[in-house]
């Protein structure tokens, strides 16, 4: 195990790279599925979580290459041969349950393991199987896996989701590409990253329309060719570094990142004094006055990301007053509080609702990642911090944060890897 040490008190200042979007990578990698031949995908965050997916993809049959710097990773599909998941890659990685959608459209059949909780919730994948069922999958689930099966092929239906779910869109949406007639996702997830799975689901053949609404349309066609595409740049990675700026009080340009893509979170941040513009190279984003108190209700996009709801919680810890922030996406996103409380943070709890009262300062303290979004929120709080802060556990952060200390040194930030207790 490795830990972070973060020396706070330092300004960041200078220009950070964004790196492409995890959450647009992964479920891209899983439609290499859908078409035979070898895909290239540029772009690509040299991320432990691409490393799993190329694991799996690798452990169905495909040929995977991925070249870390250069940021480029391709899938050779021609020697697909198997249909199960199994247990030990899903449990790594729940984003593994992406390929149910696209080996079920190719092969008629896939044998998933149900990807169980995680930290932050029990996150079901019941919408993912009841739109399945609709285009005519026969779904069975059996000690621990789902079983599907589709020996005629897939049929277009009308699919309503009883809430917006970013992966059941995508599995859907992977599902109905090669299924005969039209298919409508009407509920569907909004976010860029399901936008993006369309474009390239298009540029392989597909004939999907209004991806990015909450109705999706999908014609299906008889079979896809691999893509070469280049990823986009990671909305959520951006908006953390954005949070690190403004509570270190610094001058930073995002090289990649995109306005468009940050509606909601940037109207917050300005809310709460933060200086942003954006540049034909990216977003410069600053902060000189105090910080203000803001209220954050997190939502399915266009709302407030919940993948951004840590990052945030720890900047409204140094506001001038009173901020409230509730939870709506997840049931369990407050594990960042405890720690931040260790650091002086002064925050309640109640349900959903997290109420913050602003301090003058915080302190470092050794403190322990339990997720993906929470660790990085504590980063971004030892960066504040008078003080070293230890931050214990951060195979979470690696998960999804590329060079995450070199993209902060290169800004001036004192943090350094160093070996944890075993
Ligand atoms: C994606 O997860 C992201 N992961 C998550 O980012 C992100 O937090 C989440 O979307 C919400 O934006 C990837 O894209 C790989 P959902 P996903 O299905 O698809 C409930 C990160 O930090 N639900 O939109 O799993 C679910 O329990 C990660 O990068 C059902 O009830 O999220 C949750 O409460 C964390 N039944 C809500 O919907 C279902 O069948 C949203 O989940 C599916 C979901």
């Amino acid at each position: 195990m490795e830990n972070f040490v973060v020396e706070g008190g330092v300004r960041l200042e200078g220009t950070l790279t964004v790196s492409g979007a995890k959450n647009a990578a992964l479920p891209i990698m899983t439609a290499a599925l859908l078409a035979d031949g070898e895909c290239v995908f540029r772009n690509v965050p040299d991320l432990n979580d691409i490393a799993t997916l190329g694991k799996l993809l690798s452990h169905l049959g495909c040929t995977v290459k991925r070249d870390g710097p250069a940021h480029r990773v391709r899938v050779d599909t021609s020697g697909l041969g198997d249909v199960e998941a199994p247990y030990d890659h899903v449990k790594r990685m729940r984003a593994s349950v992406l390929v149910l959608g696209p080996m079920l459209a190719r092969f008629g059949r896939a044998r998933v393991s149900l990807p169980g909780g995680c930290a932050i919730g029990a996150r079901p994948v019941d919408q993912h199987l009841k739109g399945l069922a609709k285009l005519g999958a026969e779904i069975e689930l059996a000690e621990g896996y789902i079983e599907a099966r589709a020996p005629g092929g897939l049929w277009g239906a009308e699919v309503h989701f009883d809430l917006p779910t970013v992966g059941g869109t995508e599995n859907l949406m992977m599902a109905a590409v090669l299924a005969s007639g039209r298919t409508m996702l009407v509920g569907a997830a909004r976010e860029p990253e399901v936008e993006e799975l369309a474009t390239v689901l298009n540029k392989m053949g597909a004939n999907i329309s209004g991806a990015g609404t909450d109705v999706v349309t999908i014609e299906g066609v008889k079979e896809l060719h691999p893509p070469d595409h280049a990823i986009i740049p990671d909305r959520i990675e951006a908006g953390t570094y954005m949070a690190a700026v403004a509570l270190t009080g610094g001058d930073v340009l995002l090289k990649g990142a995109r306005v468009d893509h940050m509606g909601s979170f940037i109207d917050r941040l300005v809310e709460a004094g933060v200086t942003i513009d954006a540049t034909a190279e990216g977003i410069r984003v600053k902060r000189e006055g105090d910080i203000l108190p803001v209220d954050i209700r997190t939502a399915p996009y266009p709302g407030f990301p919940t993948d951004m709801q840590a990052q945030m919680m720890t900047l409204l810890c140094l506001a001038r007053g009173r901020s409230v922030i509730e939870e709506k996406v997840f049931e369990n996103r407050f594990m960042h509080v405890a720690e931040l409380q260790r650091m002086g943070a002064k925050i309640s709890v109640r349900g959903s609702l997290a109420t913050v009262t602003g301090v003058d300062g915080l302190s470092g303290a050794k403190v322990m990642a339990t997720d993906l979004r929470a660790s990085a929120s504590l980063v971004l709080a030892g960066l504040a911090a008078s003080g070293l802060t230890e931050v214990l556990r951060i195979y979470h952060i690696d998960r999804g944060y590329e060079d995450i200390v070199s993209k902060l040194s290169s800004v001036g930030a004192r943090i350094k890897r160093v070996p944890g207790m075993a």
